[in-house]
């Protein structure tokens, strides 16, 4: 049976560990046999959203774009992650509305924190007006209301983020809890070491 498909978006603003968080729990569904692949804002910018800037249109016009690769993708059983700031509520619920199995994942983190830790040097540059239009400086951010999963970045270590997303993904039964394969029951375990024993193995 095709196992089912769906969309993790990661959704906060630069620096709030989206790319982070997206690639340990991407490891960890390889892990568990699922395809998956990763739409990381920074990456897309350099292909499919190519010469788009920063105006809201253009924002808009590259969420969207995510959005829609992962709906094809999860449409056809793969886990998509994204991980785009997707500054804007309603373009985010237009990609859940479009895609359905979608799981929003608010990578928070205060953004005293973020121009302290500044790992690009942007926020820097933002503050100094050297970069115009910057996302939680000079740019909106509309935080998700009803995210299915809140990380507090500043107070949680990436792995703990990463399984508060796997444990989510189990308890919406996108994922098997692990060892839920490969556990039978006494019944059924009967059975394999009779079929082995019949066919010399015990
Ligand atoms: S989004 O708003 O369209 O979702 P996206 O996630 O693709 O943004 O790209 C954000 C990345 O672009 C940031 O992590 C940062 O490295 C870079 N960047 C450059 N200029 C800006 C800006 N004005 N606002 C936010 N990010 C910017």
């Amino acid at each position: 049976m095709e196992e089912k498909g769906f969309t993790i978006w990661f959704t906060g603003l630069s620096g709030s560990g989206k790319t982070t968080i997206s690639k340990l729990v991407e490891e960890e569904l390889r892990r568990r046999g699922k395809k998956v692949e990763v739409l990381d804002g920074d990456v897309v910018r350099t292909n499919l959203s190519k010469g788009l800037g920063f105006s809201k249109e253009d924002r808009d016009i590259n969420i969207r774009r995510i959005g829609f690769v992962c709906h094809l993708l999860s449409r056809n059983g793969v886990a998509a992650l994204a991980a785009a700031i997707s500054p804007y509520r309603e373009i985010r619920a237009e990609n859940r509305e479009l895609i359905g199995d979608f799981v929003e994942v608010f990578c928070d983190c205060p953004l005293e924190v973020l121009v302290e830790r500044d790992v690009k040097g942007l926020y820097k540059k933002a503050l100094a007006g050297e970069i115009k239009n910057f996302t939680g400086v000079s740019d909106p951010y509309e935080e998700p209301e009803a995210a299915e999963v809140v990380c507090h970045t500043e107070r949680e270590t990436p792995q703990e983020s990463a399984g508060k997303v796997i444990a989510k993904l189990e308890e919406r039964g996108y994922l098997a809890p692990p060892g839920a394969e490969g556990v039978y029951s006494a019944e059924e375990e009967e059975k394999v070491r009779k079929r082995l024993e019949a066919l010399g193995y015990m």
